[in-house]
């Protein structure tokens, strides 16, 4: 693995921020194969390297997968019995945010390595530890991207309709969509979030 050494690990832990909106260049391809270079050495369960990731850098795939999940999520909403306006409000700022990345990354796992039980608690117990080492691969791209000037979002919307996700974008049927990074680079000045205090966190015994 060639990632460059500008920050330390403790600078890249406290200066990387979820952005939603992104300054309008593109992000060169090569960039975006370094950064999910990093998340080939996330833990996993087993050594399964359960991860899969899918680049959407052309516009009508965006759209696709824009439009699809955000059709599903006014289905949602609706059902939920939002009223019209909140409806559009909230579809239509989630499909902004996708369409105004210049890059996409679907993160997915695949259980087709992973151990197969006959009873729901350890099947349950298997997809969860995927899921989990995503999470831990996602943050290492996020990590990635920041120590290169990337400006990265993590969207949930796929885990929430991951069939959608897969036939927008025909993925191969094992792979199941669970996020979404939006990568970009930072638009002007960032706001930084406050964080929990530590004493809140932590307990020791
Ligand atoms: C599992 C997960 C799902 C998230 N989903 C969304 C999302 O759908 N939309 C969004 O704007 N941010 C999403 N975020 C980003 C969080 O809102 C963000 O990490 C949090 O506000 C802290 O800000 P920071 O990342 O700048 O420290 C998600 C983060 C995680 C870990």
């Amino acid at each position: 693995m060639t990632l460059a050494k500008r920050l330390s690990l403790r600078d890249a832990l406290l200066g990387r921020r979820s952005f939603r909106l992104f300054a309008p260049d593109p992000v060169p391809a090569e960039l975006v194969r370094e950064i999910l270079e990093a998340a080939r050495w996330a833990p996993s369960p087993h050594h399964t390297q359960p991860w899969r990731f899918v680049v959407v850098t052309d516009a009508a795939w965006q759209r696709r997968l824009a439009e699809e999940m955000g059709h599903r999520w006014e289905l949602d909403l609706r059902a939920d019995g939002a009223a019209d306006e909140e409806v559009a409000g909230r579809v239509g700022r989630s499909h902004q945010r996708i369409m105004g990345a210049p890059a996409l990354v679907v993160c997915c796992i695949s259980m087709r390595d992973m151990h197969v039980y006959p009873d729901a608690v350890r099947q349950r117990a298997e997809h969860l530890m995927a899921s989990q080492s995503l999470g831990a691969a996602i943050e290492n791209v996020l990590l990635a991207a920041h120590e290169r000037g990337l400006a990265t979002g993590w969207i949930c919307a796929p885990l929430f309709c991951p069939e959608i996700a897969c036939a927008a974008l025909e993925l191969p049927g094992d792979w199941e969509p669970q996020a979404l990074v939006l990568v970009g680079y930072p638009p002007r000045d960032v706001l930084l979030p406050p964080r929990v205090k530590p004493e809140l966190l932590v307990e020791f015994r």
